[in-house]
């Protein structure tokens, strides 16, 4: 027997700086599609995923959060595989840029670079974008802020790594523009990395830092950490074993057939990575996908942007194949797509309610109501079943060159065109006219016959896109496992001549548009008024701890002089008195102060306030749009801690 040909594709690895969104969920599906059909077809398939765990913003996150960067990632990574579970991802193999065997790959392939003269150490000045860990040269700023995130950039100087990337504009230049090859699709984003990045001249790239600590360490040179994008990248090699020893599949799968990805990271995946690679002596990946983005309201959706919509909730209530369906179907190629609950439930109802759905009830039906629910061998085939026949017949080379090419769009909408034409060719032939008369009992079977044998090639085409479904479909239709293959896709009446079909659950219910988006919307809000602020991020203990938090007697108060705010008190804090201003002078008058036991914390770093040194904070609560102070009966002495 041949070997199977072996077919390697990968998403981009996700930076675990916040939980998955729908818009994550474009390039894994994108990715699962193809591996599905890829291992349909017989291909030997690795596909990848995996995250992105190093960098500064994740350092950040982590000490916000109080816990260290591998406690804060290793909870968000266990939600981006739950995700993927839930969204029936088939990913052979997810890889860590915190694994062990990933660590040693960059580190190895750092040395090599540095070895071989490729990376050299010098100083870099420039302005530095934060949250997307990227250094920019002046020009490449857009109005003076970040190009890819428009947000605000600092000047940043440090000593660092070089790797020689301008070395490598010239075959850059030509791989690029090589169109026989391919490399980078759609084309249009040739000219863009062509005119914008290589063409002004390409400069090396700064590939490590020594500002934050939450990375690879260069093995030569302890203050040093490997840059972000180097250490990201070399996932696509480290998870098939390339420098480490923990696998073994580098020879078996590289070149990657394809590497997935939206627009904003098709620069690093078609200048830099390349460029790695030609210094590394390495083959190149065969293609490089960029699609757009799925966008929300006005823009991409982004935790950054905070429009992000929770991809569990639509699997939960229409299952995840519909959302696969949606997603895949409403994104053209290398455009960008809005995203909307509406438009979602719009498109099952149409495709898959309506059109898909239906075909398959209604032949089911009729088989059973006219036949019992097996059909007889003899069968009446016409000239005038030809159109129908042929349209499928045209329908799996189209689809497998689609959704290669990410034009699942496209692929989607020409198989719901022969579900269309098969709701259709029902009206033409009109089944119930034809059982009436026992004498066509044979041309009904052949109609029947030819609507479940299309339902079971489209089917067999939607499977890599609807996978939970499908096999429900074959139930349904009496297709067993040898009909349902890739290769069968492409023969005409493949199913069983005395098929025996089963009547089975409603495969895609109808959504009520108008009460599901009322649903939802009530779903997303708060269970509860939410104060007019919003809550404070998630503080430790020992925050709180530090504090020195007493009841304190009020021993005098008055006005301070020119404020209409403060109010100035002497108060016993049980060691002894002290002065402190607070600004409730609006809602309390000096005189009905004194005597009063009030809450305060006596620790905080004296300030002054219009020239009086207030020493400690007395704390108020709100009461619409006053403040109360916070009070104790006579019983409690002052110095009593608060706790
Ligand atoms: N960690 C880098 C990638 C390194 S790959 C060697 C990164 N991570 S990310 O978490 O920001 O993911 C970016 C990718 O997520 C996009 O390129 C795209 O694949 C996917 N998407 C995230 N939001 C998206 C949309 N709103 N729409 C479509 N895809 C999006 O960049």
């Amino acid at each position: 027997m041949s070997e199977k040909t072996p077919y390697y594709i990968t998403t981009p690895i996700y930076y675990p700086s916040g939980n998955p969104h729908i818009g994550h969920c474009y390039s894994t599906l994108a990715c699962d599609c193809v591996a599905r059909m890829k291992r349909m077809q017989g291909y030997d398939v690795m596909f990848l995923t995996g995250t992105d765990e190093h960098g500064q913003k994740i350092e950040k996150k982590a000490a916000e959060e109080g816990v260290t960067p591998q406690e804060y990632v290793d909870g968000i990574v266990a939600n981006f595989k739950k995700l993927w579970e839930t969204l029936g991802i088939s990913y052979d193999r997810f890889v860590r840029t915190t694994d062990d065997y990933h660590v040693k790959t960059v580190q190895n392939v750092f040395e090599k670079l540095y070895k071989d003269g490729w990376i050299y150490k010098s100083s870099y000045t420039g302005k530095y974008c934060t949250p997307c860990e990227s250094f920019w040269t002046e020009s490449q700023l857009v109005d003076g802020k970040c190009p890819d995130c428009g947000r605000e950039v600092q000047d940043a100087s440090e000593e660092a790594y070089f790797f020689k990337l301008s070395h490598f504009a010239p075959q850059l230049r030509e791989l690029l523009l090589d169109e026989e090859r391919g490399f980078l699709n759609p084309k249009s984003r040739v000219n863009e990395m062509v005119h914008n990045f290589i063409d002004p001249g390409l400069q090396d790239l700064c590939v490590s830092r020594t500002s934050f600590k939450w990375g690879i360490p260069v093995t030569f040179d302890d203050d040093h950490i490997v840059y972000v994008w180097l250490d990201a990248l070399t996932n696509y090699v480290s998870a098939l074993g390339f420098m480490n020893d923990t696998y073994n599949d580098y020879e078996k799968f590289w070149p990657a057939d394809s590497h997935v990805m939206a627009k904003e990271i098709v620069r690093f995946h078609s200048l830099i990575w390349p460029a790695i690679l030609m210094a590394l002596g390495e083959p190149l990946p065969k293609k490089i996908l960029g699609h757009g983005w799925i966008t929300f309201g006005d823009g991409k959706m982004s935790k950054s942007k905070g429009n992000v919509v929770n991809p569990f909730v639509p699997c939960e209530r229409y299952g995840a194949d519909a959302l696969r369906y949606d997603l895949l179907r409403e994104m053209p190629f290398g455009s960008d797509a809005p995203y909307s609950n509406e438009m979602m439930f719009n498109r099952i109802n149409s495709d898959l309610a309506n059109d898909l759905g239906n075909l398959i009830s209604r032949t089911v039906a009729m088989t059973i109501k006219y036949f019992g629910g097996t059909l007889p061998v003899d069968k009446d085939f016409r000239d005038s079943d030809e159109e129908l026949l042929s349209m499928t017949d045209a329908l799996p080379s189209f689809v497998e060159e689609t959704f290669e090419g990410l034009r699942f769009s496209e692929g989607l909408d020409r198989i719901i065109r022969v579900v269309a034409r098969a709701n259709k060719y029902i009206d033409e032939n009109e089944p119930w006219v034809l059982a009436k008369d026992e004498a066509n009992k044979p041309r009904l079977a052949a109609v029947l016959y030819n609507l479940l044998d299309t339902v079971r090639r489209c089917a067999i085409l939607l499977s890599p896109v609807m996978p939970h479904v499908c096999p429900e479909i074959f139930e349904q239709i009496g297709a067993c496992e040898c009909c349902t293959t890739w290769e069968a896709a492409t023969k005409r009446h493949a199913l069983k001549a005395d098929v025996t079909v089963t009547k089975g659950r409603i495969l895609f219910p109808r959504i009520d548009v108008e009460k599901e988006v009322e649903e939802l919307e009530a779903l997303s809000k708060p269970a509860r008024e939410l104060p007019e602020e919003p809550m404070k991020d998630i503080t430790v203990f020992d925050n709180f701890a530090s504090l020195d938090l007493r009841a304190v007697k009020v021993l005098s108060c008055e006005r301070v002089p020119k404020s209409d705010k403060l109010l100035k008190f002497i108060v016993d804090d049980g060691f002894g008195e002290r002065q402190v201003l607070s600004g409730i002078a609006k809602y309390y008058k000096p005189e009905e102060m004194i005597g009063k036991t009030l809450a305060m914390i006596i620790n905080l770093a004296p300030r002054k306030m219009m020239g009086h040194e207030s020493n400690g904070m007395i704390l108020s609560v709100r009461d619409g749009d006053k403040f109360r102070v916070i009070e104790f009966d006579d019983s409690i002495k002052p110095g009593a801690d608060i706790s």
